[in-house]
C-alpha cells in the first residue's frame, strides 16, 4: 500500500498533473524525454530494448520520438499500452531466457527498480545487484556502437558499475533530468559507444 506522504506528494506535483493532461501513464515519461533532448538516442535508433518498462511512461516517449521503432520490453507487471511495434514479456528478466530473442538492439533502457526499503544504502545495493545483472545481458543485446541508458541510485557500488560501463563503453555521462525530484538519490547513466 502506498504510504500517506507519497500519495500527497503525488496530488501536488506538477509533473504528475502535467502527465495527465498530455496523456502519459506515468510521470517517469519526462525523465527519459530530457534524457533524449539532451543526447538524441532514440531518435537515430531502430530496435531498442527495455528493462523495467511498466506502466508504460517510457514506451510512450519511445514511440512519439520514433514512429519506425521497434521495442522489445520486459516487466514484471503489466504495459498498460499496446502497439504494434511493441514486443512485451510479462516476466522477471532475471529467469528471461535472452537466447530467444535472437536480435540485436541500438539502444538498451533500463528503469528498473526493485521494491523499496526505505532503508537507502539498501535500496541502493539492491537495484545495483540488478544493474549488474543486466550489464552481464549487454554483450547479448547490444550492436557495436550502440547504447545503455540505466537509472542507479547513488551510493556506493556507484563506482564499480561506472568502472564496469567504461571497460564496456567508450563515453559515459551522468544526467539528473529536471523532473526526477530533487530529494530523489536517482540519477542516470548514459553509456554510449559499445565496444
Ligand atoms: C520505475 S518502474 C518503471 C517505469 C516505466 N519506465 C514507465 O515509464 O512507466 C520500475 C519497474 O521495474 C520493474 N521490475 C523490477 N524488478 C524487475 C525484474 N526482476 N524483472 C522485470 N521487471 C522488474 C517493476 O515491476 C516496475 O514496473
Amino acid at each position: 500500500m502506498k504510504s500517506k506522504t507519497w500519495i500527497l506528494r503525488q496530488k501536488n506535483d506538477q509533473f504528475v498533473k502535467k502527465a495527465k493532461q498530455i496523456g502519459y501513464i506515468s510521470r517517469a515519461a519526462f525523465k527519459l524525454e530530457e534524457i533524449e533532448k539532451k543526447f538524441n538516442l532514440i531518435k537515430h535508433s531502430r530496435n531498442i530494448f527495455e528493462f523495467g518498462s511498466s506502466p508504460g511512461g517510457w514506451t510512450q516517449v519511445i514511440l512519439n520520438s520514433n514512429k519506425n521503432i521497434k521495442i522489445t520490453s520486459i516487466d514484471l507487471l503489466d504495459l498498460k499500452i499496446k502497439h504494434k511495434n511493441i514486443q512485451f514479456f510479462k516476466e522477471n528478466f532475471l529467469t528471461f531466457n535472452f537466447d530467444i530473442l535472437n536480435e540485436d538492439y541500438d539502444l538498451v533502457l533500463s528503469d528498473i527498480a526493485p521494491n523499496t526499503t526505505g532503508h537507502q544504502s539498501t535500496d541502493h545495493l539492491r537495484i545495483s545487484q540488478l544493474i549488474y545483472e543486466i550489464i552481464d545481458k549487454l554483450e547479448i543485446l547490444l550492436k557495436p556502437k550502440g547504447s545503455f541508458i540505466c537509472k542507479i541510485w547513488k551510493g556506493e557500488e556507484e563506482k564499480e558499475i561506472i568502472k564496469k560501463l567504461k571497460i564496456l563503453f567508450e563515453n559515459i555521462d551522468y544526467f539528473k533530468p529536471q523532473s526526477s525530484r530533487k530529494e530523489s538519490s536517482e540519477i542516470f547513466i548514459v553509456a554510449r559507444n559499445f565496444k
